[in-house]
């Protein structure tokens, strides 16, 4: 099997992860196309040894292309998503622009591959990076014991806001350093030293990245019943999206059916280091992992027959770039 691949937005924090994984996952490809917009025309990426020119995304540059990888915002994925299904591609597309559209499968290979199988449009969306690695921790207690009631609280990485909201995180960090003043732009408040919810409004005092976790957990899990309650953060960390999720199932569980569970489940690993400061994963040691890390796996003290645990995953591989990839090689190399 050899393919022809195109990554739509390759010069941002997502597609040059992605380029990065099919490099490391020796994915079967002959051709690989990087695409951006008209501000990248000259820059060059490496792939395998080589330099690659990166091109501008327009609908003619998926001609031959088997692949597409898109992960260059909602905006360009409605614009162009169509036009390289219409080519003969298979999209599959990071952005939110196709996540909750019913003839779009909102795919993650550990819990829901089949949906994949048969995209009516030519696209799957990959999910919200803190939705992958929740439902990937989520997805064996539910099949295991129905999942009734989750509260999920995120603390998020800056590179979940991509390029710039990196740099900014940096630069601030010198600033300081410096001892300068510094005024953030890209996100709403000074992020280094505090904690921030920087999406934007969503509906009933939720934000839209909480909105996401309700919806995409329950369209990935085929559960509308599920309640879920999210709040989502923003943290001075770089790569590494960490979660405290509560979680209440329709018949009682403990922490030791839990662990058991999750250490037989794929994409996983448990920690199961008794409490201790600093025993738990930690987003530092994440970033360029493709686990779902998950630790503190503990009864809940006030809920009898329910369990509190902390979520950890590299935001930029698990939670866009590896899932995308993954979702191409059980279609493509798999099969
Ligand atoms: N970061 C994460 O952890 C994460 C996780 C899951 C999903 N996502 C989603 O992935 C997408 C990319 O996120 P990111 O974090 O990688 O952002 P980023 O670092 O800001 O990169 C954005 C990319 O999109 C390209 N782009 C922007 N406008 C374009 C246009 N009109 N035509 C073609 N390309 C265009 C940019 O190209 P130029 O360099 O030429 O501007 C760049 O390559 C977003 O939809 C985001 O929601 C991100």
């Amino acid at each position: 099997m050899s393919l022809v691949v195109a990554i739509v937005g390759a010069t941002g924090v997502v597609g040059r992860e992605m380029l990065h994984t099919l490099e490391q996952r020796d994915f079967p490809l002959t051709s690989l196309r990087l695409l951006a917009s008209p501000r990248s025309v000259g820059t060059s990426l490496t792939f395998k040894g080589e330099a690659l020119q990166v091109q501008v995304a327009t609908p003619e540059a998926f001609k031959g292309v088997d692949v597409a990888l898109f992960s260059a915002g909602a905006s360009t994925s409605r614009e162009l998503a169509p036009a390289a299904a219409a080519a003969g591609a298979v999209v599959i597309d990071n952005s939110s622009a196709w996540r909750m559209d019913d003839d779009v499968p909102l795919v993650v290979p550990e819990v829901n591959l089949e949906s994949a199988k048969k995209p009516p449009k030519g696209i799957i969306a990959n999910p919200n990076c803190s939705t992958i690695q929740l439902v990937v921790a989520l997805a064996p207690i539910h099949r295991a014991a129905k999942l009734r009631h989750i509260v999920v609280t995120t603390f998020q990485a800056s590179s979940g806001k991509g390029k710039a909201a990196v740099e900014e995180l940096h630069n601030h960090l010198q600033a300081i350093a410096n001892k300068q003043p510094f005024e953030p732009k890209v996100f709403p408040a000074h992020l280094m030293m505090n904690v921030v919810s920087d999406w934007k409004a969503g509906n009933d005092g939720y934000s839209e990245e909480e909105l996401k976790i309700i919806n995409e957990t329950r369209k990935i899990l085929g559960d509308n019943s599920i309640a879920v309650s999210p709040t989502t953060m923003r943290v001075p960390v770089v790569t590494g999206h960490s979660e405290s999720v509560h979680v209440q199932c329709h018949r009682p569980i403990s922490a030791d059916e839990v662990k058991e569970l999750l250490r037989n489940s794929p994409g996983i690993v448990v920690d199961d280091r008794d409490y201790a400061p600093g025993a738990h994963p930690q987003p530092i040691d994440s970033a360029g992992t493709d686990p779902v890390f998950v630790g503190r796996i503990r009864n809940d003290l006030g809920v009898p027959g329910a369990i509190n645990m902390w979520v950890v995953a590299d935001n930029l591989r698990k939670g866009a770039a590896l899932n995308a990839v993954q979702i191409a090689e059980e279609l493509f190399v798999r099969r």
